[in-house]
């Protein structure tokens, strides 16, 4: 470091020092983590409420159209005669990756209606689609769609190779952890040598109005590019390009926070995803096979769907595992507590929120690296995962398979804690050298969220 840096680092860190809550103080309350959207109900339909204060009936009424458009299977919707899926796709329908609102079940395969996981692709060099945004394959774009309708052909096949490497904790204890490895056939036209690939799972998407409605501001101020404060954790803010103001934004949604709204990552589902064009993304055509007013009341519905209420935390070794959390370092990117700014609609605005996220990019290491960049985010870097609502995982997937993190290779929050590496290397030797008791007792924390 140069010496102006030094000093100027050392006066930044006294001053962050101050500024960034960086303690996740004990007797803060956090059950409400939606604050007012947060419903309690610990069944399979736990995400699959409307935000209890969105009480007025304009509102309510749009949430439920919304509610149609997002379970709508548009392999079932015609138009003048002619489908309005694809004529490639993933799925057919929102609600056919985003099961109970909550994340897929790590399903890629021709022989259902839909892969609810899905594939992006770029180039490493060339000219990018939109200033700064990852670069297009040709006739395929930036996500492989494995499905398609009648007389069309799917872009590629997909099959996940898992390979297995066997690790242990300080203790002795031994643990599996799975990596995936692609493999593409059938390919409608030759994959270009060099091609990236990402692989990613549906997240949930309850609490999506509230994360939109936290200003750029907010994020920003936990942002600590250069790890001036020196704590070994730098998080950084995506930036990304807003389709509707042909500008550059703050990215929030997306594994790499790649979508700057959720208006803009709901219309890049329904087009990519579906093949459904839409008044963000037309494709050439004049008239979009949705209309602003259908994009809008799903975008609206997937906003106003209530929060999961935190539970247990009253329970003691809730109470040992919640200060584990802080101990081991988890808090400094799954930031407890985020305030709203205006939203969408009154009822998600100046809301005190617990998503245990702050929305920044960090470097997880190689382990967990596509090497696939998308916008400023780099091949090793991704936005920390939301983990309000995780406990109840295993209830919405009603048995499927649990899995976490954005390709879904760790099959328990365990494993997924153990491929933490990069900026959250320390947390995740802390948690490998930690007592049995001492894991399960975060874990525990975890659960009730
Ligand atoms: C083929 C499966 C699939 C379909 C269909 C699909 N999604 Fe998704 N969804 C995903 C994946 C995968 C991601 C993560 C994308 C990324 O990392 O950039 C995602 C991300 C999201 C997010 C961002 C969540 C977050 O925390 O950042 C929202 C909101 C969302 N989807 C809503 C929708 C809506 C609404 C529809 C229907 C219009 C839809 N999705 C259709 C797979 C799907
Ligand atoms: C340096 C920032 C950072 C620290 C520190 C950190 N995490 Fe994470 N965490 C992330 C990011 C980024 C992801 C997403 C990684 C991915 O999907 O590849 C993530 C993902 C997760 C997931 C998976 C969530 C899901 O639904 O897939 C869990 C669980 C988790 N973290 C728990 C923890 C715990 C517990 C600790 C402390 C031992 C911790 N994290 C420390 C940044 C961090």
């Amino acid at each position: 470091m140069r010496p102006i840096h030094r000093a100027l680092s050392a006066l930044v860190s006294l001053y962050l020092a101050y500024a960034i809550p960086v303690s996740f103080a004990m007797d803060e309350e956090i059950t409400m983590q939606g604050g007012d959207t947060s419903v309690s109900d610990s069944s399979p339909s736990a995400y699959d409420h409307i935000a209890p204060n969105l009480n007025e009936a304009a509102a309510v009424a749009l949430h439920e159209v919304g509610q149609t458009g997002f379970l709508r299977n548009f392999g079932r919707v015609k138009i003048r005669g002619a489908l309005r899926l694809g004529p490639t796709f993933n799925a057919p329908s929102c609600i056919s990756c985003h099961g109970g609102n909550g994340r897929g079940a790590l399903r890629v395969t021709r022989r259902a209606v839909g892969s609810d996981t899905v594939v992006k692709v770029s180039l490493p060099t060339g000219k990018p689609s939109v200033p700064g945004g990852p670069v297009a394959v040709p006739t395929i774009g930036l996500q492989i769609r494995d499905h398609a309708i009648a007389k069309h052909h799917p872009e590629a096949l997909v099959r996940i190779i898992w390979r297995n490497e066997a690790g242990a904790y300080s203790d002795g204890i031994p643990y599996t952890l799975r990596t995936p490895a692609l493999r593409l056939s059938k390919n409608k036209t030759p994959m270009p040598r060099g091609v990236l690939t990402s692989l990613r799972r549906a997240p949930p998407i309850f609490g999506t109005g509230l994360l939109d409605a936290v200003s750029d501001a907010e994020i920003l101020s936990r942002a600590d590019p250069f790890d001036l404060n020196s704590d070994g954790i730098s998080g950084r803010a995506n930036t990304v390009w807003d389709v509707q103001t042909r500008a550059t934004a703050v990215g929030r949604f997306g594994f790499k926070a790649s979508a700057p709204n959720l208006r803009q990552q709901v219309a890049a589902a329904y087009a990519t995803d579906m093949g459904v064009t839409n008044p963000l993304f037309k494709r050439g055509t004049k008239t979009p096979e949705i209309p602003a007013r259908i994009l809008d009341a799903t975008t609206f519905y997937s906003a106003t769907l209530g929060v999961p209420m935190a539970r247990d935390q009253s329970d003691p070794t809730v109470i040992f595992g919640r200060a584990l959390f802080t101990q081991f370092g988890c808090h400094s990117c799954h930031t407890p507590t985020l305030t709203t700014g205006a939203g969408s609609h009154p009822a998600l605005s100046n809301q005190t929120i617990h998503p245990f996220s702050d929305l920044l990019l960090h470097d997880m290491g190689e382990g967990l690296a596509d090497q696939r960049p998308d916008f400023s985010a780099t091949g090793n870097e991704w936005r920390t995962t939301p983990l309000w609502g995780i406990g109840l995982t295993e209830q919405v997937l009603k048995g499927r398979p649990a899995t976490y993190l954005h390709d879904g290779r760790a099959r328990s929050i365990e494993e997924a804690i153990l491929w933490h590496g990069g900026e959250a290397s320390a947390a995740q030797s802390r948690f490998r050298a930690a007592s049995v008791t001492e894991r399960e007792a975060l874990i525990r924390f975890l659960r009730g969220l």
